[in-house]
């Protein structure tokens, strides 16, 4: 064996985005208000905005028809630019294109007795113009948002009827597009939903942390049934479709080599792993009944849930990738178990936003998700969030993000030679778009620069940045150029 050309032909190398951070035109064609556009832009960068949600602010948010404090509904205008901004991801030479639908295009009101066809028809016009310059498309099915009128009826998938009402929308969509969609996920981070509104659509009623837990984990419950039940239609309507898992992984080090610290953090990384777990495999691991037990959390079920989960695993395994955690054991009991407390890593840099870059765990979480799970990995995002300037002279000059996307494809690389199977890699926001933590716009991921500041003004212009022909080149050369 060679271990000089380690990234396999057809490697799908390209780009993520998600609806409502992109797309915009929030109020046309049919479409519904989303919960991703009910969240205010956060008041200051550190703090993020995604777990703000009560029933004041949601009263608020409705009663409001305007963007301005609300960017995820205007997006960037993908809506209107798509062909162009697939223009230039072809350009770089995009194999695939990650990029999620919006429920609330498609069902507006969460249980429409009829699909809104012009919700349909946009989709349809972007996977056409995918088709054109033949890149793969990959559809994530629920990336942070759901019509708001499943949160207002059934306090989002706290309630068991939302299952019935996605998995309407996901049949809808797998006959629609299986023709030309072979790569599905189900849900965006679902790890995320024990922190906050974004992923779950449950608002923040001012309960107890251990209350809020229960809601939570038994809404990521329903979650586990309706992405199985997902999985089961899409094979059913299309043997050959593929669909993942994704998760937000979150590698966690000890803090020193004590073994209570080394215990400690593994039993965070079990609980960032445990999502897969019940995906992958289909059931849930005995570590976690444990965990909701000692904590006084039930997870409600029906009668089939359990066969439900275990009969339909998913194909391949996704996740995406910023940042590692660093745990020390904490002998106080903080009313949520004996749980571990998270710190800073004094071997890493981290970027403006505080996140801490460690491509080497990137390594370290491949070969370890690979050993755990002998299913294909996808990583589906991964990138740097940065203040990125214009120059007068109309360039960007994006060196650090250059390093940071090169530092990390490297350890793929590595990871690649030691067996792990990696389908590909979707960098986060080929294209500037609007923060889900913030929901600025100057926290900017892309090759391409958007004309768009916070508040919304500028042309829309795109530009590209010194990175875009920097990634061209890699994937031109198959990740042998970096
Ligand atoms: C992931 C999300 O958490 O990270 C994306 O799936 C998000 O939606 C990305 O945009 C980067 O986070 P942020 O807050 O910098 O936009």
């Amino acid at each position: 064996t060679t271990y000089e050309n380690s990234f396999p032909k057809g490697f799908l190398w390209g780009g993520a985005t998600a609806a409502n951070q992109i797309e915009g035109a929030w109020n046309l064609d049919g479409k519904g208000l989303s919960t991703a556009e009910v969240v205010q832009k956060a008041d200051d960068r550190r703090k993020m905005s995604m777990g703000d949600v009560t029933e004041e602010t949601l009263a608020i948010a409705l009663a409001d028809k305007t963007d301005d404090l609300y960017p995820k509904r205007r997006g960037v205008d993908f809506y209107h630019h798509y062909k162009e901004d697939i223009a230039l991801f072809a350009e770089m030479g995009f194999k695939v294109y990650r990029f999620s639908i919006a429920w609330s295009r498609i069902f507006p009101q969460g249980e429409d007795a009829q699909p809104n066809e012009a919700g349909l028809v946009f989709y349809d016009n972007v996977l056409a113009e995918l088709a054109k310059y033949d890149i793969v498309p990959l559809v994530t099915l629920s990336h942070y948002e759901m019509p708001v009128v499943l949160t207002q009826k059934y306090n989002g998938w706290a309630g068991r009827e939302t299952i019935a009402a996605f998995n309407r929308f996901t049949e809808t969509v797998f006959n629609r597009y299986h023709d030309q969609v072979d790569y599905w996920l189900t849900f965006n981070e679902i790890n995320t939903g024990t922190w906050g509104f974004h992923e779950t659509g449950a608002i923040d009623k001012g309960l107890s942390e251990r209350e809020q837990l229960q809601i939570r984990y038994q809404a990521l419950h329903h979650q586990f049934v309706a992405s199985a039940i997902a999985t089961k239609q899409l094979h059913q309507i299309d043997p050959n479709a593929k669909i993942g898992s994704m998760l937000a992984r979150m590698q966690t080090y000890p803090a020193t080599p004590k073994p209570e610290d080394v215990r400690a953090a593994q039993l965070e990384d079990e609980k960032n792993l445990f999502f897969t777990d019940v995906q992958a495999r289909g059931e849930y691991p005995e570590y976690m009944n444990r965990f909701f037990s000692e904590n006084g959390i039930v997870i409600h079920m029906a009668e089939d849930d359990q066969a439900i989960l275990l009969e339909n695993p998913v194909d391949f395994i996704s996740f995406s990738y910023y940042m590692t955690n660093v745990t020390q054991h904490n002998q106080v009991d903080d009313g949520v178990g004996n749980m571990a407390v998270g710190g800073r890593n004094p071997y890493l840099k981290e970027s403006d936003w505080g996140w801490q870059i460690d491509p080497v765990g990137l390594r370290i979480t491949l070969n370890a998700m690979w050993d755990r799970y002998r299913k294909p990995l996808f990583i589906v995002e991964n990138g740097l969030g940065a203040l990125d300037k214009l120059e007068d002279d109309g360039h960007v000059h994006d060196q650090y993000r250059i390093d940071y996307l090169r530092a990390h494809i490297e350890q793929m690389k590595e990871a690649i030679k030691d067996g792990v199977n990696l389908l590909g890699y979707t960098m986060w926001g080929p294209i500037d778009l609007i923060s889900f933590s913030t929901s600025e716009m100057s926290k900017r991921y892309g090759f391409i620069y958007v004309d768009q500041d916070d508040d919304g003004k500028g042309t829309l212009k795109r530009i590209k940045k010194d990175s875009f022909t920097w990634y061209k080149e890699v994937i031109a050369s198959n990740g042998e150029t970096l």
